[in-house]
C-alpha cells in the first residue's frame, strides 16, 4: 500500500485533486454553512438543511460528497437512493440525533397515539421513519401553519426550536427534551456584556439557542435567513449567535462589517464550534472522493418510510396555499 493510502497526504495539492476527482467521478460537493471555510469555498453549493435536501433531491450527479453531518448525508441518500453518497467522516453526528434514540421515540409516540410527530431534520433515518412530517428551521413555521389547529403535535428532538415555535405561533406542542450542545453553550451574561460594548449592533440568532439568548435577538432564523439578514445590515457591527463558521460567508459578502460571534461562558466562542462538523476536513473530502468511502447506506424499508416524512416536508415547504394533506398520525405499534 502506498504512503498516501496509509494516510499521509504529503505532496498532494488538495484543491487540484478534489477538483480533478469531482470531474472524474461526476460528483457534486454539497456543504453546510458550519463547515470550515476551505470546504465552503470548494463546494458546488453551500446552504442550510432545507436547501441542501432540495439540491440532493434534484442533482443529476452520480456521486454526492456531503460536507455536513451524518443526518444531512442520510437525507441525501433517502431522497436520492441511486446515488453514491459519501460523508468525509462517518463520526460526524449531532447531539440532537443522539438525544432521540428510535426505540425511546417509538415508545413516546405510542403513549400519545392521537399526536402527529413533527420532527426536526436533525435526527436519524430511523426516527424520520417513525415521524409524520420532517421540518427544518427554515420550513418549520410554514409547515406548522398548514396543520389544523385541533391536531395535537409532538415536536422532537430540539426543545429550544420547539419552544420557539410554540411561543411564536401559540401552538401547544409536546416537546422532546433534546438540545444542540453548540447553541446551548452561548452565555446570556456574556452576550449582554458584548451588547453593552457594541450598542446598536443587531443580534442574529438560530432558533436552536435557548430562550434566554433568543430574547435578546433582533432576528431569529435558519442559517440561510441569518445570512440573508446579515447581508442587508446597515450596521458596522453584527453579533451572530450560531456556529461561527457561517461568518465566512458574511465576511465575504460584507468585508467592511465587523461580525462577532456570540460568546460562551468563558467569554470567547471556541466552545460554539460544532465538534461534529469539524470532523470533516479537506483531506477527508479528498479521500472520500478518491475511495468513494465512507458511504451512506440505509436499509431499504427504513429509507422508504423516512422518505414519506421527508417528501411531506418538501411538499409543504413549497406549498403556496391552504392546509397541507397531513394524513393521520403514523401508526408506530406494528
Ligand atoms: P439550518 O437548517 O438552519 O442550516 O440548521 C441546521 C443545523 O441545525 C445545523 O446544526
Ligand atoms: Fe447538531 Fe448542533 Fe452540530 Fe448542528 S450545530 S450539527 S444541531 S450539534
Amino acid at each position: 500500500m502506498s504512503a498516501e493510502r496509509q494516510g499521509s497526504l504529503k505532496g498532494v495539492d488538495l484543491i487540484e485533486e478534489i477538483n480533478r476527482l469531482r470531474e472524474e467521478r461526476n460528483a457534486v460537493i454539497l456543504a453546510h454553512y458550519y463547515q470550515e471555510p476551505q470546504i465552503q469555498d470548494i463546494a458546488d453549493f453551500v446552504g442550510d438543511s432545507l436547501d441542501l435536501s432540495r439540491k440532493a433531491a434534484e442533482t443529476d450527479a452520480e456521486v454526492i460528497a456531503f460536507c455536513g453531518v451524518r443526518f444531512m448525508a442520510e437525507t441525501a441518500k433517502i431522497l436520492s437512493p441511486e446515488k453514491i453518497v459519501v460523508l468525509p467522516d462517518m463520526d460526524a453526528g449531532c447531539s440532537l440525533e443522539d438525544s432521540c434514540p428510535p426505540d425511546k421515540f417509538k415508545a413516546f409516540r405510542e403513549e400519545h397515539p392521537d399526536h402527529i410527530a413533527l420532527t426536526y431534520i436533525n435526527c436519524s433515518a430511523a426516527v424520520k421513519a417513525l415521524s409524520d412530517i420532517i421540518v427544518t428551521s427554515s420550513s418549520a413555521e410554514k409547515i406548522l401553519s398548514q396543520i389544523p389547529e385541533e391536531q395535537k403535535i409532538i415536536f422532537a428532538p430540539d426543545k429550544h426550536l420547539g419552544g420557539y415555535l410554540a411561543r411564536k405561533t401559540g401552538r401547544d406542542m409536546l416537546l422532546w427534551p433534546g438540545v444542540c450542545i453548540v447553541h446551548e453553550a452561548f452565555s446570556e451574561t456574556e452576550l449582554l456584556k458584548l451588547m453593552a460594548k457594541h450598542p446598536g449592533a443587531p443580534v442574529l440568532a438560530h432558533p436552536e439557542c435557548p430562550v434566554a439568548i433568543l430574547d435578546h435577538a433582533d432576528h431569529v432564523g435558519s442559517t440561510s435567513s441569518i445570512l440573508a439578514k446579515a447581508r442587508e445590515t446597515e450596521s458596522d457591527t453584527v453579533i451572530v449567535a450560531t456556529e461561527p463558521h457561517i461568518m465566512h460567508q458574511m465576511e465575504k459578502a460584507l468585508p467592511g462589517v465587523n461580525f462577532i460571534g456570540a460568546p460562551g461562558a468563558d467569554g470567547n466562542c471556541n466552545c460554539n464550534i460544532c465538534p461534529y462538523m469539524a470532523l470533516n476536513t479537506m483531506e477527508k473530502l479528498y479521500t472520500a472522493l478518491r475511495d468513494l468511502e465512507p458511504r451512506i447506506e440505509i436499509e431499504e424499508s427504513v429509507r422508504l418510510e423516512a422518505k414519506k416524512s421527508l417528501d411531506k416536508m418538501l411538499a409543504m415547504a413549497s406549498s403556496t396555499v391552504g392546509m397541507g394533506d397531513i394524513g393521520a398520525p403514523r401508526v408506530t405499534g406494528d
